[in-house]
């Protein structure tokens, strides 16, 4: 099956009334791994590949990695760039066949952060590709970096979308990145940008916040919820168990399809407890 463009994976969401799960890969095993998942799972699913990850695996390499693993798939899957970090990574993406971006100017001061993002989705616009950005900092650990947390201001709510026409937006409420810190979602402040935004929130760090939080949170036009560092845990840890019970435990190939299994299941486990309540 073709990657599918993310506008039509929005509003298969909001057909379906189901949120969509986001899965960060960096690799070939994390991509297979996610893939498999999202296709057993029989609802669709975004997966990503921040800016960062890309240093390892370029967008050409990525794009081609999730249409291999797509080959047989039969559920709605779009490519997407996670905390796109610069014009250039947006159109090395753009031109590879992603079909989602997100662009994470969060760090700059409020008029830079509407610039860079407005910049973004004028191109993005072009080639019917909806973009999601950042108001707020998300803290936490994100690829090995720490970042400070700002929550989003609802003030700004109204004419950060305007000015930026931006599709999606990634709100701070208490979600963090990472393992290292417990999220504390902020639900008032949550519905209160629910009810000046136009369009549909996105929550990062979904790892670690606990899964009736998250269904609680679709209350609120939750369109999209983040994971990453569950999947990687589940990759990494595959290697690590084996290796701390046997020093000679060098079999790539077994182990890695172990890993792909492990990961494959995470995405089954967070798919389903997220949609939890649509399946009752
Ligand atoms: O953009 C990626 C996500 O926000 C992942 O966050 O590693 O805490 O699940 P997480
Ligand atoms: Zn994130």
């Amino acid at each position: 099956m073709q990657l599918v463009n993310g506008y039509k994976l929005m509003s298969y969401a909001t057909e379906t009334h189901s949120v969509l799960p986001a899965f960060n890969t960096t690799n070939y095993e994390l991509t297979q791994g996610i893939i498999q998942g999202i296709q057993k799972t029989k609802s669709g699913g975004y997966i990503a590949i921040s800016s960062s990850n890309l240093e390892l695996s370029s967008p050409n390499m990525i794009a081609s990695m999730v249409r291999f693993a797509m080959k047989d798939a039969e559920v709605p899957v779009a490519l997407h760039l996670d905390h796109g970090k610069s014009f250039q990574d947006v159109k090395e993406c753009v031109e590879a066949g992603f079909t989602s971006i997100m662009v994470d100017a969060s760090h700059l001061p409020f008029e830079k952060n509407i610039e860079e993002v407005a910049k973004i989705v004028r191109y993005c616009h072009f080639f019917n590709i909806p973009v999601e950005a950042e108001l707020g900092a998300i803290g936490g650990k994100e690829d090995d970096e720490l970042s400070e947390a700002g929550k989003t201001n609802p003030n700004d709510v109204k004419e950060f979308i305007e000015r930026t026409n931006c599709d999606l937006l990634a709100v701070s409420v208490g979600n963090v990145h990472g393992l290292d810190i417990k999220p504390n979602l902020d639900f008032e402040l949550l519905e209160d940008i629910y009810n000046i935004s136009s369009v549909p929130l996105v929550l990062h760090g979904g790892s670690g916040i606990p899964f009736d939080q998250v269904r609680r949170a679709r209350k609120n036009n939750l369109i999209k919820v983040n994971y990453g560092s569950d999947l990687r845990n589940a990759f990494i840890s595959t290697f690590g168990k084996e290796f701390e019970n046997n020093h000679n435990a060098f079999d790539v190939k077994s182990l890695s399809k172990k890993a792909i299994e492990n990961v494959s299941n995470k995405v089954i486990e967070i798919t389903n407890e997220i949609n939890y309540s649509n399946n009752q």
